[in-house]
């Protein structure tokens, strides 16, 4: 254990039944022996305010912030980043010792990274986006800052992706008719929740795609999901949706405990791991 002090941080939503934050910071905080805790913690809506100035008082140095309180949040903060507030969202909130409450989000930040290292020389010119829920709007925003020019947003509900195209400069297409769209698209992005355990199906044909196209599904369980093998089966470049969770997380961590941790294998494999 090094000399620095004892750090508590933690991740807020409700009901919280899934995540993997904690897991995530634990095994970063062993893996570089810091002297601190990463604690998962149920915050009902109604509780928002008060629970947050709880953790501050309980001494914590801030926290991640998952559904449904990404947005909520914000109202909270005394400062936030310009990054968070182009994407209209909160996940990293830090108590800075003058009292003050920043707000921050690195969703974004990790979504392109992972995307990054995952494919070399990603072309991410033509992207085509599914979904507009808050995951598609730290996606949209990585997507043109990395210099997405051509962006096609498809969502179930079209009016979500009217407001989303509106705001990042996209065009929209109906998702009855989303397979017809694929052939000059340089990079798929699933963002919706379809394809996970016990969702729906994702209802798409990417026969269209061209053999150069990267598939990505941010749905990590199951990680190999339908769209991946369907992308698979025809020798399209995949990415798995585990990496934006982990590469999310590396700058909150460092903000939190004062290390930047690394993503690697063993940590996916441990996170995959019951
Ligand atoms: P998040 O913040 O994780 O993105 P969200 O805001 O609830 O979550 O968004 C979920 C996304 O999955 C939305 O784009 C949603 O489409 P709607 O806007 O029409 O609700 C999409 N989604 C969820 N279930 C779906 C389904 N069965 N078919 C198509 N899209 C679905």
């Amino acid at each position: 254990m090094n000399d620095s002090p004892f750090k508590k941080a933690a991740v807020i939503g409700f009901p919280l039944l899934h995540t993997l934050s904690p897991k995530l910071h634990g095994y970063w905080l062993n893996k570089y022996n810091i002297s601190g805790e990463y604690h998962a913690v149920p915050v009902d809506p109604a509780r928002l305010r008060d629970d947050v100035f709880k953790l501050r008082d309980a001494g914590y140095v801030g926290f991640n912030v998952t559904i449904p309180h990404k947005e909520t949040i914000m109202n909270l903060c005394d400062d936030i980043s310009v990054e968070a507030q182009k994407i209209g969202a909160v996940n990293t909130v830090l108590f800075h010792p003058s009292g003050r409450i920043e707000g921050r989000n690195t969703d974004a930040f990790g979504f392109i990274t992972h995307a990054r290292k995952a494919i070399d020389g990603l072309d991410v010119t033509r992207p085509m986006v599914l979904g507009a829920g808050g995951a598609a709007r730290a996606i949209l925003y990585a997507l043109k800052q990395a210099g997405a020019q051509e962006i096609l947003i498809v969502n179930r509900t079209i009016d979500r992706a009217r407001a989303l195209a509106s705001e990042f400069d996209a065009r929209v297409v109906d998702w009855s008719e989303k397979d017809d769209y694929l052939n000059d698209r340089s990079f798929l992005i699933n963002t919706t929740s379809c394809g996970m355990v016990g969702q729906a199906a994702l209802d798409i044909d990417i026969s269209k795609l061209a053999a150069n196209a990267v598939v990505y599904d941010i749905v990590y369980k199951p990680l190999m999901t339908d769209l991946l093998r369907a992308a698979q089966s025809r020798n399209l470049r995949i990415i798995t949706g585990l990496g934006m969770l982990m590469y999310q997380a590396v700058p909150a961590f460092e903000l939190f405990f004062g290390v930047q941790p690394v993503v690697d294998d063993s940590l996916q494999n441990y996170l995959l791991s019951e």
